[in-house]
């Protein structure tokens, strides 16, 4: 059977090998994105849930052919995201070693809270939190968007901490500018109350409020080199433009509430997972957020998707929410009864039963 090319949002239930091949013809190169999170190999077999369970070298032949199978139908632009835990993890990069694939990125995700059935080994073993994504390139142009974070709480109140001085006439011509003590400002311009119970909270919710007119001073090569003194615009060989203050450079906290993403991501919460999407998936479910930030990282709106391992069809109902469009697929007879149930009412698909 041929997947004749179409527009459509796709729910295909069946062997993902056996259905990427027969994409092949009317969706060579279209996919963005393709998001892979397989079987880990647990050695669960568990009545109810999916075979987990094969030889390490099965595993391996199954995940590399299913690979092989993935490559044609992605954009030469596109990124192949993998994720996986430390079982397979040799095996995946391995796999994409001798595939010739190049690693972008090699994200370590927390994917677990520090609760649970995990908890009972704790004082002999440190509890599992962690698993991988690896972003892999398809080809030389496959690069990812810039994606910048606010900074979290504590490192606001920290970085915060650098910028002292208030720029009191921001409007004016640079070589006029004035700056005052940002405690001196804060209380005679702002109305801060210095020493009063939550004075320093208050104080830096009103850096935040004032963030344009926050300034640092920050070492740079370029602007200690000039060798000028006061405050002054500069303009580097590489075109780069300055606001030199002697022989620094001015930061404005404006331009660093946030910062970028690292390859870390820790910042993503797991509590209630189980709720997510309105249908029940024990243990494999990823969170949403988890997926917008894959989305973000690399598609635009319009962009296709492909997620051959459904599972609960969390790619696909986040790509509903983003505006992506997908195709995903699922083998197991949950592609009935809790993939299609989730994204039923969330946008339009279609649900194909494939048979080779
Ligand atoms: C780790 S789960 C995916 C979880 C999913 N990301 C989610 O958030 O719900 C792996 C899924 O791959 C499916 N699967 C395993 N082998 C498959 C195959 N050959 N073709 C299609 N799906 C397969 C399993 O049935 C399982 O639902």
């Amino acid at each position: 059977m041929k997947l004749a090319n179409c527009q459509d949002n796709l729910l295909v239930w069946g062997d993902n090998l056996q259905v990427m091949r027969a994409l092949q013809a009317g969706y060579s190169q279209r996919f963005a994105l393709a998001y892979l999170d397989p079987p880990y190999n647990t050695g669960s077999r568990k009545a109810g849930a999916y075979d987990d369970s094969m030889s390490s070298s099965g595993w391996r032949e199954f995940f590399g052919e299913r690979l092989l199978a993935l490559w044609p139908l992605m954009r030469p632009d596109a990124v192949v995201m993998i994720q996986i835990d430390e079982r397979e993890l040799g095996s995946v990069l391995m796999i994409l070693e001798r595939q010739e694939r190049r690693i972008i990125n090699h994200v370590v995700v927390k994917m677990s809270e520090l609760s649970g059935v995990k908890m009972n080994h704790a004082a002999s073993r440190l509890p599992k939190l962690k698993e991988h994504l690896l972003i892999v390139a398809v080809g030389p142009d496959s690069l990812l968007c810039n994606l910048r974070l606010p900074k979290t709480p504590a490192s606001l109140v920290r970085y915060c901490k650098y910028y002292t001085q208030v720029l009191l006439n921001r409007d004016d011509d640079v070589s006029a500018w004035q700056l005052q003590p940002v405690r001196q400002a804060a209380a005679e311009l702002w109305g801060w109350e210095p020493g009063v119970e939550g004075a320093e909270a208050a104080l830096l919710a009103l850096k935040i409020e004032h963030s344009k007119s926050l300034v640092y001073r920050t070492n740079n090569a370029f602007v200690a080199a000039d060798k000028g003194r006061g405050i002054r615009p500069l303009t580097s060989p590489q075109g780069r433009q300055y606001i030199a203050w002697d022989d620094k450079q001015m930061l404005f906290l404006s331009d660093h509430l946030d910062e970028p993403l690292g390859d870390l991501w820790s910042d993503l919460s797991t509590i209630n997972l189980n709720k997510e999407g309105g249908v029940a998936f024990r243990h494999s479910k990823k969170p949403e957020k988890l997926l917008e930030r894959c989305l973000q990282l690399s598609t635009q709106p319009g962009d296709w998707i492909l997620d051959p391992f459904a599972g609960s069809g969390t790619s696909a109902a986040v790509a509903i929410k983003m505006q992506r469009r997908f195709v995903t697929i699922e083998l197991g007879d949950h592609a009935q009864t809790v993939t299609r149930k989730r994204l039923d009412g969330l946008g339009d698909f279609r649900f194909l039963r494939f048979t080779p």
